[in-house]
């Protein structure tokens, strides 16, 4: 399973790429905010400095809703850097981009997915990537899981290439079972991230050692 991180904070990031095990990033109009990016050409640049900290794809979202709208931002996102994958909503006129941008090689990520049905859509429209979203459904008393599972047999029963990104991943158990499952990426947090590091027995055997070590070595 892929690695990404879902923030737009470059120290973050580059904790995680420094690390070794990541494999692209993903924003959201949110994300940037919490940055304080403002402006199209400052985030335009943030956007670049995402691409250049990192080797895998990096997601960065349209604000158009409209299909003209959706296009023209897609195809100047694409300009910022090829690792650039353009993040599209999953509305009507996105559903009709991602088939744009599909038929002429740029990658997408379909995202706001809450529903198979949707996942189906996205598909079939070509997205690289589809979005469900597993904490914002636990959120709602919904299983999140239940539905990446509901995808994945569904895209293995028509050989589907768009690849399955979990998100909203929002703890470990999350990610653990993204895995047995066998979603294709899951995307959350650094802190999510390194709390894989950790586990008592780990900490307390080390702690051992360490000192059996030092009471023959001084
Ligand atoms: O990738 C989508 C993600 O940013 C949403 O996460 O925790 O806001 O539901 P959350």
């Amino acid at each position: 399973m892929k690695f990404f991180i879902d923030t737009a904070n470059l120290s973050e990031i580059k904790e995680a790429q420094d690390l070794g095990i990541l494999d692209g990033v993903t924003t959201n109009p949110s994300l940037m905010a919490k940055e304080g990016i403002k402006g199209k050409d400052n985030v335009y640049r943030h956007y670049k400095a995402i691409c250049d900290l990192v080797t895998g794809d990096v997601s960065a979202e349209v604000i158009a809703t409209d299909y003209k709208g959706i296009i023209e931002e897609g195809e100047e996102l694409v300009t910022i850097d090829a690792k650039i994958v353009v993040k599209v909503p999953m509305i009507k006129d996105g559903i009709k981009a991602i088939r744009y941008f599909s038929d002429r090689g740029i990658k997408t990520n379909c995202t706001l997915v809450f529903s198979a049905g949707q996942a189906l859509l996205a598909a079939k429209a070509g997205a690289t990537y589809v979005s469900p979203f597993i904490g914002r459904l636990d959120d709602i008393g919904s299983d999140g899981l239940e539905l990446i599972a509901q995808i994945k047999n569904i895209y293995d029963n028509y050989g589907y290439p768009t690849q399955i990104l979990a998100a909203s991943v929002r703890h470990t158990m999350h990610l653990i079972e993204c895995a047995e499952i066998g979603a294709d990426v899951a995307t959350c947090p650094l802190s999510v991230i390194t709390s894989l590091l950790k586990h008592p027995l780990t900490a307390s055997g080390l702690e051992t050692f360490l000192a059996d070590h030092k009471k023959v070595n001084g």
